[in-house]
């Protein structure tokens, strides 16, 4: 007898143990009738693949595909028509081709809520170590489209779905308001400037701060470096002409203190995205004009840490050096999240080869890094039983597809970074998270600073 979330065939037994699934639709309404792909473009104007599920019982999910510009190494493959001439080679007709013909032949019939079991179907589906024959890009757009129609079929909302009723926690936004390396064309090597408004006492205030900071932020770039200083970069975060950290740390500092509030209400946190600064050959990062040994780099973020109120470093050193990491978060992972990206590239191995050495206490967690749902739940799962904080994350290049919020407050990851709050792409994942607190109620959560090894000082 199987006994799942929901039985798969009656059995009088389990009428007594559970009387009120009896009230759900039968199972036949969870089959998958429908899977269509489609190529969609995404917020660089770069095609990407959106998909359509439905089921028997009228139930429609669609999701779409987010790309990276600073990838990581050991991501799973974004499968592309390199050879093609249309969009420049970056076309994805192969991948919606091959979601439309093998994949939907597959998946159509089974039940939409059997993630792992589509999951792993098409995981052996593709056959690749690194899902390069399909595309992780096409099977993430699968894999998440199933999971959002078997909840409409439920008729819950998606990231109830995903947590039950424990799903009460809303996430902490890192915000990135001034953008710097492969996402903006200035000189600034370190790629994310971010604000965490975390003293706040719920979600809807802690996006009214970051809000009210860049407005500030805008006035002060404007005044100090004139009016090109307001473009924005990929992630909506303004694109200053600057050269150094800590001109844009001063700068953010101001644009709080200017909002009218302390340290002690909205902090900051860096995402260096080391890999793309640093020289593999004569081994140095070249940061601010200089070039920086792996020590020199440690004791660059260490001073940081002293003079700024930084709660979070995420990728401080290149996607390779596990043993970095876990120097680093020796020393300073008691006072702030070292956070793995580029890394763990939310992959089960390379997370749990960072907790065996203690590289980091945190990770950023994108779900087309691995390319199914059921491994990014998996790997949220690892991380929370290993002590690992879990950040939900966006990529560079998104859509109004705004999955990560569910997942966000589904998989409780406390943390949530999706850009700054500019760009259609952007706001979707912040305007949903605005929805769900509002569908909690008073039963929504918010940890602010306690999300975090310590308040800064
Ligand atoms: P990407 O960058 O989406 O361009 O890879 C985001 C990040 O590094 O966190
Ligand atoms: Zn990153």
């Amino acid at each position: 007898m199987h006994l799942g979330f929901r039985f798969e065939s009656y059995q009088g037994d389990l009428k007594m143990s559970f009387p009120s699934l009896l009230l759900i639709d039968s199972d036949a309404n969870f089959e998958i009738v429908l899977l269509k792909a489609r190529q969609v473009i995404d917020s660089r104007g770069n095609p990407t693949v959106e998909v359509e599920v439905v089921t028997q019982g009228n139930g429609v999910g669609r999701a779409i595909a987010p790309a990276g510009a600073s990838k990581g190494k050991y991501e799973a493959i974004e499968k592309r028509d390199s050879s093609d001439k249309r969009f420049f080679g970056k076309a994805v007709y192969t991948a919606v081709h091959l979601i439309n013909t093998e994949v939907a032949d597959e998946l159509i019939g089974m039940d939409s809520r059997k993630q792992w079991i589509i999951d792993r179907r098409l995981i052996e589906l593709d056959g690749t170590p690194n899902k390069a024959r399909i595309g992780a890009n096409a099977i993430v757009a699968t894999s998440l489209a199933v999971a959002k129609a078997a909840a409409d079929t439920y008729g819950m909302p998606f990231f109830w779905y995903i947590g039950g009723r424990r799903a009460r926690l809303l996430p902490v936004p890192l915000m990135n308001i001034i953008n710097g390396g492969k996402h903006a064309g200035n000189e600034l090597a370190i790629q994310e400037f971010m604000i965490v408004p975390a003293g706040a006492d719920k979600f809807s205030e802690a996006l009214r701060i970051g809000c009210e900071v860049y407005y500030k932020l805008k006035e002060l770039l404007k005044r100090t470096y004139g009016k090109s200083a307001i473009n924005v970069g990929d992630e909506g975060g303004f694109a200053p002409p600057m050269k150094n950290t800590k001109e844009a740390l001063d700068i953010l500092l101001k644009a709080i203190e200017e909002a009218g509030y302390s340290h002690d209400v909205v902090a900051l946190a860096l995402d260096a995205a080391s890999s793309s600064f640093y020289d593999e050959s004569k081994k140095v990062y070249r940061i601010d004009g200089k070039e920086l040994s792996r020590e020199e780099l440690i004791d660059f973020f260490r001073e940081l840490i002293e003079e700024y109120p930084i709660v979070s470093i995420e990728d401080p050193l290149e996607e390779n050096d596990f043993e970095g990491f876990a120097q680093l978060t020796r020393e300073i992972g008691k006072r702030i999240l070292i956070v793995g990206d580029d890394l763990f590239v939310t992959n089960k191995k390379r997370l749990s080869k960072g907790i065996e050495i203690g590289a980091a206490n945190a990770i950023l967690i994108k779900p087309n890094q691995i390319g199914t749902l059921s491994e990014t739940i998996e790997v949220v799962e690892l991380a929370k039983r290993s002590d690992y904080k879990t950040i939900m994350s966006h990529r560079s290049g998104e859509s109004e597809d705004s999955s990560i919020a569910d997942l966000a407050v589904g998989l409780q990851t406390g943390i949530i970074k999706t850009g700054a709050p500019a760009r259609g792409e952007r706001t979707a994942k912040y305007n949903q998270l605005l929805r769900i607190e509002e569908f909690l109620g008073d039963e929504a959560e918010f940890l602010g600073f306690r999300v975090f090894p310590s308040k800064p000082k």
